[in-house]
């Protein structure tokens, strides 16, 4: 090999250097350190060809020479240990014998589940779905909805109030008031949300809770809608065969006012644990919308008649769930709640 100069050698290194660190596994590197390195390897034959070259240049190829056979050897180190890192971090990541990793899936509270299945069973009968604020005025709470002013309701100790004289929502009812101002009839809406009592907390009672309000409001509604329409509800919800039937009941809101109450699904009317031995359970309060309501909300000119009713849920999904205690919704405990994962 004849002597090379200090460009051809610098160029030779960069194409070595830059083939080693493309080498894409083990044995392609060993086959690059033989070639380059080896007893027979082309630095090798460069570094023994050095004694041939003119004693002037000797030194300078040398030096040349030297560099390049480092900078082959650094190469092959540094590829090596990257190869090597791959491979382990591979076989670390890849121990098919380990169980997969477990994901909980996440799922509904047995209360929004419900409020969800309750609003499509709504919704596939006409009626969508509105909201409104947990703190109301005095006005769309009570006064609107022609509350008299010494009703056991607007009791602080029933019902709280804030420092402004705004209060926490006793129900949905407000919702109605809000609706209507809002917009022109008709109106067949749904609105589900959250209420607040100062009620002792016991099996049946919680001072927070949840609603479904319903208004219909055209110029031809009755009670025997309503009765279709919660019927239909039921079945729904509970299953066929489920009858509904009215009590009389006093709201200031309707004229007249029911109670409404499903028949049995458990024992179908003949009285059983659940019903507590009646055969009946109590779903809503209800009634044709108070003339005063109309006033107060500016439909009076409309010639508007309407149906209301408002749900408990918790009542509802405690039935519907078998929960014997109201608290148990809310005590966050996912033993108990995972139950129902797919309950509605
Ligand atoms: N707001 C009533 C309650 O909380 C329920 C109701 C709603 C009754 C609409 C009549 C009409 O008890």
């Amino acid at each position: 090999m004849t002597a090379m100069n200090r460009e051809e050698i610098e160029s030779l290194q960069r194409q070595i250097v830059a083939e080693i660190a493309g080498a894409s596994d083990g044995s392609t590197l060993e086959a690059a350190r033989v070639k380059y390195l080896g007893r027979k390897g082309v630095v090798t034959a460069l570094m023994s060809s050095l004694k041939e070259a003119a004693p002037a240049e000797r030194p300078e190829l040398g030096r040349l020479l030297n560099a390049l056979k480092q900078a082959v050897q650094d190469a092959l180190d540094t590829r090596r240990k990257q190869l090597d890192n791959v491979s382990s971090a591979a076989s670390e990541s890849f121990d098919f014998t380990l169980p997969g990793e477990w994901r909980e899936i996440g799922m509904a509270h047995p209360i929004h589940a419900l409020i969800e299945r309750a609003t499509e069973i709504f919704r596939s009968i006409g009626f969508t779905v509105a909201d409104g604020p947990d703190i109301e005025t005095v006005r769309n709470n009570f006064d609107a909805l022609n509350t008299p002013e010494d009703h056991p309701s607007r009791d602080p100790s029933d019902t709280f109030y804030l420092e402004n004289g705004d209060l926490l929502r006793c129900q949905t009812s407000p919702v109605q008031v809000r609706y209507m101002e809002a917009h022109p009839p008709p109106v067949r809406i749904i609105a589900p949300g959250r209420c607040y009592r100062r009620d002792t907390p016991d099996a049946t009672h919680s001072a927070n809770f949840h609603q479904i309000e319903g208004l219909y409001v055209d110029r031809q509604v009755s009670l025997a809608d309503l009765k279709g329409d919660l019927t239909y509800f039921a079945r729904q919800l509970f299953g066929p065969g489920v009858r509904i039937r009215f009590r009389p009941h006093f709201f200031p809101f309707t004229e007249p006012s029911v109670e409404v109450d499903a028949s049995c699904h458990v024992c179908g009317g003949q009285g059983c644990r659940v019903c507590k031995e009646s055969g009946w359970i109590e779903i809503a309060g209800a009634g044709m919308v108070h003339p005063n309501v109309f006033r107060a909300v500016g439909y009076e000119r409309h010639q508007v008649v309407g149906y209301a009713f408002g749900m408990g849920i918790e009542r509802m999904a405690m039935i519907l769930f078998g929960v014997p205690d109201i608290r148990l919704l809310y005590e966050n405990d996912l033993r108990y709640l995972r139950q129902f994962a797919s309950g509605v």
